[in-house]
């Protein structure tokens, strides 16, 4: 009896387009290696989309997302709507309502990659996927006026930072045994502080696991001279931001880096996406780099219980790495998507 995982599509604009059926090429060669399959529900819900009817996604779209097992997504975005309208019409309702709460970022340099670092690099960036920085509570006053001011208000709760917080170290428990906690309490005196003494109190209940923590400038600076030392770092919503595409850039280019947006109580669909945008200087050209994309979809088939499956899809990618002759040209290379993902495709055969 095969499992037939129902999966939404949202492959959005530019290059999202390119590399999301990259990346679904490649979990269905995997699942016909270990026995399941897919049934695909592709959704336009894009800027174009916002262009032609006023919206990201329908009033209902959450609805219909809500009954799917997950959902892959490629990247929004593009030239002449605001980044603000393609995140906030779709990414964070999405992250916000479906309580996916863990942003879960793996970065790895791989064998034939070339990075401003010489360092083996295999490290994990939990970022808090829901409140913190990225807050709604706030204003703009005196638009126009000398005095015109703009208040944004962080918000960190018991609740969102134990749970996060508890992933983490599970994680890390998981893994190499070593938790990095980014703080910056030094200078932002109430919610990191808070953040800093959960941090502590959840240490006492995973006590397998050693734990420090840094303070985000001084940790930026650690991850590009010593980014063998850390393996799992979890910080707010914001430092975890940050800390990802600075990690990914040390491990060679923003198109290798994937993610997954967890709701690990499993109440409601998690989504995988690669870390890059829509790249809109490079769309159309079937150029990209599908890794970020197939790698998140190895991400999506351990999520769905597929272990041995992804550890295949990350081996292939290693493997068309280490080999060299097929790369993008993000990575020094000449190949395209399509024969990247080829060449991936050829050893899940
Ligand atoms: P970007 O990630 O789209 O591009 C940054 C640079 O990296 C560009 O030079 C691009 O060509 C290159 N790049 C990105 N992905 C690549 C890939 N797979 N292969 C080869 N090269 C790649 O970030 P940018 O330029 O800041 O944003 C462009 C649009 O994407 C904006 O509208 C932005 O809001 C949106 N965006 C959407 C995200 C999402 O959907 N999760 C995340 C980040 C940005
Ligand atoms: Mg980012």
């Amino acid at each position: 009896m095969t499992t037939t995982h129902d999966l939404a599509v949202i492959p959005g604009d530019g290059i999202g387009l390119e590399v999301t059926p990259a990346a679904l090429e490649v979990a269905q060669a995997a699942g016909r290696r270990h026995g399941f399959g897919f049934r695909f529900t592709e959704y336009d819900w894009s800027c174009e989309r916002y262009r032609r009817e006023g919206a990201m996604m329908p009033p209902d779209g959450l609805e219909r997302l809500r009954g799917h097992d997950a959902i892959f997504l490629g990247a929004v975005g593009a030239p002449g709507v605001a980044d603000h309208v393609s995140l906030w019409g779709l990414l964070i309702p999405i992250r916000r309502a479906f309580r996916q709460y863990v942003n879960l970022r793996p970065v790895r340099l791989f064998e034939g990659i070339d990075s401003p670092v010489r360092a083996d690099i295999d490290l994990v960036v939990v970022r808090e996927n829901t409140e913190g920085e990225y807050s709604e509570i706030g204003g703009r006053m005196n638009r126009g006026f000398p005095e015109e001011m703009a208040v944004q208000e962080a918000v960190f709760t018991r609740a969102g930072v134990t749970r996060v917080l508890d992933y983490a170290f599970t994680l890390a428990g998981r893994r190499g045994g070593y938790l990095t906690s980014a703080t910056k309490s030094n200078g932002i005196v109430h919610t990191l502080p808070f953040w800093d003494e959960l941090v502590e109190e959840r240490a006492a209940v995973h006590p397998g696991v050693r734990w420090d923590q840094e303070h985000i400038d001084a940790l930026c600076a650690k991850l590009v001279l010593q980014p063998s030392r850390f393996d799992v770092i979890v910080g707010s919503n914001l430092f975890g931001d940050i800390l990802s595409d600075l990690a990914a850039a040390v491990a060679g280019s923003i198109g290798i880096a994937p993610s997954a947006n967890l709701n690990p109580e499993r109440e409601f669909p998690s989504m995988f996406e690669p870390v890059h945008g829509s790249a809109p200087d490079i769309a159309g050209q079937g150029v990209a780099n599908p890794i970020g994309a197939i790698w998140s979809a190895a991400l999506m088939l351990e999520h769905l219980g597929h272990a041995a499956a992804a550890e295949e899809v990350v081996a292939a990618i290693a493997a068309v790495l280490a080999k060299g002759d097929v790369r993008t040209r993000d990575l020094g290379g000449t190949a395209g998507t399509r024969d990247f993902t080829a060449a991936v495709l050829a050893l899940l055969a």
